[in-house]
């Protein structure tokens, strides 16, 4: 059983494109070298083309920060799987907290996003986690089991690699507030017993599962030394430097 850790950054809706190009090339320095992990940034997608050029012939992946099912058509301010990939991307966030909870989508648009996606070719990394009310009410497993059921609702299992999970608890994200090694290993365990149920226990023990929520470079080596975190989803220390590079550099 091998899982490449990844460390994925999630510029959300932060950078110019001069912005990005400076923040990228530093993220090309940082993974030099690199040969036990894998390391992929999410520009906006104003910032994508540009970037790709950036990290050319470096080891970092691009992703989309959404994406849409539809190959084209009439979906103002949607960006297609192919448009992704036209402009640098081999992977696409989908289900992002800030999709799910600010722009109301559903686990039904989030299937149909992820299954666009791996058409296309692209690596989906699902994100999945719970609010503070449900964690308060008892409610964490039976939510992540129900955002995974139905976001990988008619995706094949054949490719461990061809999806990436990625359990996010909506309370720490962007607040400080990291879930404890316990918790992350918990619900990381949890998560890969769904997936042996959905998928085969030999695929379920190969796919990656990423913690994301407040990930940074005092907390990140706890956190990847639990036995089901394999990798990070970074969203305010991978827009800095210096704290973006010692987490990919993670012990
Ligand atoms: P923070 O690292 O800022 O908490 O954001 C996490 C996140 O949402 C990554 O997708």
């Amino acid at each position: 059983m091998q899982r490449t850790p990844l460390i994925a950054g999630n510029w959300k809706m932060h950078t110019t494109i001069a912005e990005a190009e400076e923040l990228a090339a530093a993220v090309a320095v940082a993974s030099h070298g690199l040969a036990d992990r894998e390391v992929m940034i999410a520009p906006p997608f104003t910032a994508l083309a540009a970037v790709a050029k950036v990290v050319a012939g470096s080891p970092v992946r691009l992703a989309g920060q959404n994406v849409c099912w539809a190959e084209k058509g009439a979906f103002t301010g949607e960006i297609a799987p192919a448009m992704l990939r036209d402009a640098g991307a081999t992977m696409a966030i989908v289900g992002h907290s800030e999709r799910r909870h600010v722009f109301g989508e559903s686990n039904a648009m989030i299937n149909k996003r992820l299954a666009g996606a791996r058409a296309a070719g692209l690596i989906p990394i699902l994100c999945i986690g719970e609010t503070l009310e449900e964690r308060e009410a008892g409610r964490t497993f039976a939510i992540l089991e129900t955002q995974l059921r139905e976001g990988l609702a008619g995706i094949a299992g054949d490719d461990p690699a061809a999806v990436v999970i990625a359990y996010e608890p909506v309370w720490a994200i962007g607040t400080g507030k990291t879930a404890t090694t316990e918790q992350a290993q918990a619900a990381h365990a949890f998560v890969r017993g769904v997936l042996a149920e959905l998928y085969e226990k030999n695929i379920a023990s190969q796919m990656r599962i990423l913690y994301g929520g407040s990930v940074n470079s005092d907390n990140v080596d706890a956190l990847m030394a639990q036995p089901d975190v394999d990798g990070a989803l970074v969203g305010g220390a991978a827009l800095k430097p210096e704290s973006f590079a010692r987490i990919i550099r993670f012990l």
